[in-house]
């Protein structure tokens, strides 16, 4: 069952948990993810770049038939332009993100503006972003001038009428090359307190779970997880191929990438709190 974000992410700020959304590239970390959601009973936030969205789209619909109470949400995740979120709203995708974070303020609105009116139109939910969250490899020192300010989220997502907006508060996309992050909870929560629309957090992977929790209580409902997924399926792939024979026998290598899939999803899933949640 295909779902856009709005509700989903509402009851989960409500009730103080968040949906983990989780990076996917093909038709196995699609299954391993999904069969994870379905045992547990934890809606799912399925995220696909722009470049995967034909590839995605197409097997998670076919993925879905073999789950079809499962609450999906079908998300591009990064949207940087408007033709690549037409195209995603094509191709059968709940969810759009808009990503005009590197934007001056009133272009990203405008970008965000167009997106959320094709995307009414056919039920779709857009999570936009303000502040701009980089990269773990950038220092935090430079992260710092990019971080969200309080009074601008809450102007932008008033204006833009997005369901959801991401955030920067200290978090970073990819591995965390100067140690682990340190968010900044005085300004998420002032976020919080001024913004309506439940808010996100990109950059899940390495973050320390003591962190994640006081995110979540403060009124984090989404988080991206994308390294850990690939981590994870790699690690399990090369393993098996190392293994005897595994050189030869690739689908022995996907299903021990695919298992390797299945448990960092389930540490996801019990750290966001969202099993049994339908
Ligand atoms: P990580 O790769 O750090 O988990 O970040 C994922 C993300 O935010 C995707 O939008």
């Amino acid at each position: 069952m295909l779902i856009p974000l709005t509700e989903l992410l509402q009851e989960a700020r409500r009730a103080g948990w968040a949906t983990p959304a989780f990076n996917v590239a093909n038709s196995d970390t699609v299954a391993a993810v999904m069969e994870v959601a379905q045992e547990a009973r934890s809606p799912l936030i399925l995220l696909a770049r722009g470049p995967d969205i034909d590839l995605i789209g197409g097997t998670v619909q076919a993925a879905m038939r073999r789950f079809p109470r499962l609450p999906v949400v079908l998300h591009l995740d990064h949207g940087r332009a408007f033709p690549e979120a037409v195209r995603a709203i094509g191709h059968g995708f709940s969810s759009v993100m808009v990503d005009g974070s590197i934007l001056p303020y009133a272009e990203n609105l405008a970008l965000t503006l167009r997106v959320v009116e094709i995307a009414r139109a056919v039920g779709c939910s857009v999570e936009g972003e303000i502040g701009h969250v980089g990269a773990g490899s950038d220092h935090p020192s430079r992260q710092a001038h990019h971080l969200t300010d309080p009074e601008e989220a809450t102007r932008f997502a008033r204006a833009s009428g997005v369901d959801c907006l991401a955030v920067a508060v200290g978090t970073a996309h990819g591995e965390y090359q100067h140690g682990p992050p340190q968010l900044d909870f005085l300004r998420l929560e002032a976020i919080a307190r001024q913004v309506e629309v439940p808010l996100v957090l990109h950059g899940g992977s390495g973050t320390p779970p003591e962190q994640l929790h006081r995110a979540i209580v403060t009124g984090v409902a989404k988080i991206n997880v994308a390294t850990d997924v690939r981590r994870a399926f790699i690690a399990g792939f090369r393993q098996a191929a190392e293994g005897p024979g595994g050189d030869v026998d690739l689908n022995r290598c996907l299903k021990a990438a695919r298992q390797a899939v299945t448990e960092a999803v389930r540490a996801w899933v019990e750290l966001a709190g969202s099993a049994n949640r339908f």
